[in-house]
């Protein structure tokens, strides 16, 4: 049995002003397809696993969102947290809801915020991932090639090829967000690769991490667990995830695990991390532009442009990323991409 967690509960403040509390990066559309973050990352799987056995952890605010951007999900598949806990719980609370219904299952566990580009190989690579997992208690992360010194992922020090797989080798060490310092260190050494954030391994795998490296949470999920499909599910839910402390899976178990195999993808891997990311997988126009909405451009070159009904004129700019909503809009250089989030401090204090 193989299922898929979809990690949706996260903020994605990058992209404000269209990504707001009540509407974070994965439930938006930034391709011109139309479709929305997290309905791309249940299309990208449907040869793999299908829609019963997909399942949404999220938080109880964006579970409107959940329904109306995925209709053929079946309802109990929604798992909505009653608080903001980060991956590690969202990951337990899976697990414990995917023990009860299959004992014991592969779980593909992807974030709800990314872009890939050649899904053949991705199906394919996870296709690998998936037998690696299957055997003993062995751990799956995808690694990706790095090309800079981005200090926001998760490094993997990879060491000797597996024996009789191609492809799969054995993780040395699990490094979460190191400094710059020792990102360019990584990343000269040719020995680590990045953390896709998409991992693969059984359910009795991942519980045994929890019950040996998060020994407090695991005693939670196995109430939670208990509870399920009882009359005191939600509130035992509501009081034992709200009692979880805030850990991520990198931080709670990666860096900590053994037994873990990670598998270098190369799928066209894109994190959509800022605004520049619409240059990646949009059309640019003659003059560099990415537009949509309604614009006028005029003497504009290499600009970012999103608007919608409202007519926006720019004349004689370069280089800058304009996002204008209804009662929001943001006008920022593309080398500052990374300090949007500034702007959601500001907005913190102010309120
Ligand atoms: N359900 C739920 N609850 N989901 C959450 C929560 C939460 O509290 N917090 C985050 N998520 C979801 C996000 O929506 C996203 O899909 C995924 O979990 C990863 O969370 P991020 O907050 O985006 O993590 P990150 O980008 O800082 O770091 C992770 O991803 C990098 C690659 O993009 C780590 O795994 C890094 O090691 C990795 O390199
Ligand atoms: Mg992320």
């Amino acid at each position: 049995k193989v299922v898929a967690v979809i990690m949706a509960g996260g903020k994605g403040e990058r992209f404000w002003p269209r990504s707001r509390r009540t509407l974070p990066k994965q439930f938006l559309s930034l391709t011109e397809d139309g479709k929305t973050m997290i309905q791309h990352t249940v299309e990208r799987i449907k040869s793999l696993v299908s829609i019963q056995d997909v399942f949404i952890v999220t938080n109880k605010d964006y579970e409107s969102l959940v329904k109306e951007q995925l209709s053929g999900l079946p309802a109990e598949n929604i798992l909505l947290e009653p608080a903001a806990r980060n991956t590690a719980p969202c990951v337990g609370l899976a697990a414990a809801y995917i023990r009860k219904k299959y004992e014991d299952a592969v779980m593909l566990v992807l974030p709800s915020d990314h872009l890939i580009k050649f899904n053949g190989i991705f199906i394919n690579t996870l296709k690998d991932a998936i037998q690696v997992a299957e055997e003993d208690t062995n751990m799956v992360t995808i690694g990706i090639t790095p090309n800079y010194p981005e200090t926001g992922y998760g490094y993997i020090n990879f060491g000797d090829e597996k024996a009789g797989a191609n492809n799969v080798y054995q993780v040395e060490r699990f490094v979460e967000k190191p400094n710059l310092q020792r990102a360019k260190e990584y990343l000269e050494s040719g020995k680590y690769l990045w953390n896709s954030g998409m991992f693969v391994w059984k359910t009795s795998t991942i519980l045994a991490q929890f019950e040996k490296y998060l020994p407090e949470m695991y005693q939670g999920l196995l109430k939670i667990e208990e509870a399920i499909g009882s009359s005191q599910e939600v509130e035992v839910l509501e009081k034992e995830f709200s009692d979880f402390k805030s850990e991520s899976i990198d931080y709670g178990i990666m860096e900590k695990a053994s037994n873990i195999y990670t598998l270098p993808g190369s799928f066209g891997w894109d994190d959509v991390g800022s605004w520049l990311a619409l240059e990646r997988f949009n059309r640019t126009n003659e003059d560099g532009n990415v537009v949509s909405g309604n614009v006028i451009s005029i003497n504009t070159k290499n600009a970012i442009v999103q608007g919608s009904d409202k007519l926006i004129a720019t004349i004689g700019v370069e280089n800058l990323i304009i996002v204008d909503t209804e009662d929001a809009m943001l006008i920022c250089a593309k080398d500052s991409t990374q300090d949007v989030k500034k702007v959601i401090e500001n907005l913190k204090i102010c309120n």
